[in-house]
């Protein structure tokens, strides 16, 4: 590492699943990729004070505190890390940037377009003095969607006609699973369609490069009522045992829609925590005039690409493995065939985030295009709200400058 090397402390707020996915990315990205900037994982933050110093000392954090608002005033702090529930993300991005710090929230922006209307303003506020903000859609940083994006958008994949993108889980199908955040609209905003439904609506449009204009939408509540959690938590929880109180679910279970593309094409998106069987399936192909490209999180090294241009004969799908050096990412890992993971992409977009910072460029997603994921969504719970009826998705307004 350079001498001359600029230390950025980042204070993250969160220490659970995105916490520790982050912290792993927060101690890996300076020793794989080679950055003008330095990242120290300076203060955790949760509300349970044993709690986050167990969780400081595990993910490696030099110190802790129970109150984000200490965390943002600490003049010591450049970076905010999100990675709480939904219901606290417009709050603290907020407060972060107008302390002059940059942020890095976790996905969706929001849970509501007003809330993510307000980040987005808060965000360019802080950009005229040099802030930075992006949103932790983590999947576009998988190497293989990367690869994915650039097929298209060398033209390799010609008009798009089609993309077909699904999110599939089965974490809550026993109906004693009990009554997390992630159940609770005050807390989430929404349930698969904007924790799960957000990933595949932002990766389909990266890759596409285009937007979605309109929707028409399905929306269930399988199970309406669950027993309240003994303690709240994310994806892995325990109910208060049998005789448990019940609470009502107050969020879509599943979520099914489709869209047009401002581009011309069709897609259709399905995203669900009811798939028995499909722990987290993210699945996305696209079909273009001169080829298709597919998707499967699950072998997340490969992407199976279709060159119509190639010979009749030799037609077919073919499986690219993408951990060559000169795919996205990917020279910074390991020598070729070498495969890497889910974390990875954590890494990269911390890279991508660091990276925009030292080099004073907007970084991307930004929460401007995480304010037009945060529309699509609104229109796809009005649409089903409606009886499907079709519903325009509102254009994402220039970033508002104070
Ligand atoms: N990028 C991805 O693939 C991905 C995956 C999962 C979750 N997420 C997003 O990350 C965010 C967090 O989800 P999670 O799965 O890590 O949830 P989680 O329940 O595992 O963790 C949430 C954390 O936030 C803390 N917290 C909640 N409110 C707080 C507050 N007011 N002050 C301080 N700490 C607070 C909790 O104590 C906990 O540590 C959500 O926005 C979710 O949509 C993104």
């Amino acid at each position: 590492m350079s001498t001359n090397e600029k230390e950025l402390r980042v204070g993250m707020v969160g220490y659970a699943f995105m916490g520790a996915a982050h912290s792993q990315a927060w101690r890996t990205v300076n020793r794989v990729f080679d950055l003008p900037v330095r990242a120290r994982m300076a203060l955790i933050c949760g509300r349970d004070e044993s709690k986050v110093a167990d969780a400081a000392g595990r993910l490696g954090w030099e110190g802790h505190t129970t109150d984000w608002r200490e965390l943002i005033a600490r003049d010591d702090i450049d970076i905010v890390d999100v990675c709480t529930p939904g219901d606290s993300h417009a709050e603290i991005t907020i407060a972060a940037l107008e302390a002059g710090k940059h942020v890095l929230c976790e996905k969706p922006l929001a849970n509501t377009v007003e809330e993510a209307r307000a980040m987005v303003a808060a965000a360019a506020k802080a950009q005229t003095v040099g802030v930075r903000a992006m949103c932790g859609f983590n999947y576009r940083r998988v190497p293989a969607v990367s690869l994915m994006r650039e097929l298209v958008a060398s033209g390799r994949l010609g008009v798009i006609r089609h993309v077909r993108a699904v999110y599939l889980q089965d974490w809550i199908t026993d109906p004693q699973f009990p009554l997390v955040w992630r159940l609770q609209k005050d807390k989430a905003g929404s349930g698969a369609l904007g924790d799960i439904g957000a990933h595949i609506i932002d990766l389909t449009q990266f890759v596409t490069g285009q937007r979605i204009t309109g929707v028409s939408a399905i929306t269930e509540t399988f199970v309406k009522e669950r027993p309240l959690p003994a303690e709240s938590s994310g994806l892995a929880a325990s109910a208060d045992g049998a005789g448990a109180a019940m609470g009502q679910v107050t969020v879509d279970d599943a979520a099914v829609f489709v869209a047009r593309l401002d581009g011309g094409g069709l897609a259709t998106y399905e995203a669900t925590r009811f798939a028995t069987g499909r722990r987290n399936a993210l699945r996305v192909e696209i079909n273009g005039s001169l080829g298709s490209v597919a998707f499967d999180l699950e072998r997340l090294n490969e992407l199976e690409f279709y060159d119509a241009s190639e010979p009749g004969a030799e037609q077919g799908f073919r499986r690219i493995l993408v951990t060559e050096g000169d795919h996205p990412y990917m020279a910074a890992w390991w020598p070729p065939g070498h495969i890497i993971g889910y974390e990875h992409s954590f890494t990269h977009e911390l890279r991508d985030f660091l990276a925009a910072i030292a080099t004073g460029s907007d970084p991307t997603p930004s929460f401007t295009d995480a304010l037009q994921v945060q529309l699509v969504l609104d229109a796809v719970a009005r649409s089903a709200g409606l009886g499907s009826s079709w519903t325009e998705v509102e254009p994402v307004p220039a970033p508002v400058t104070a």
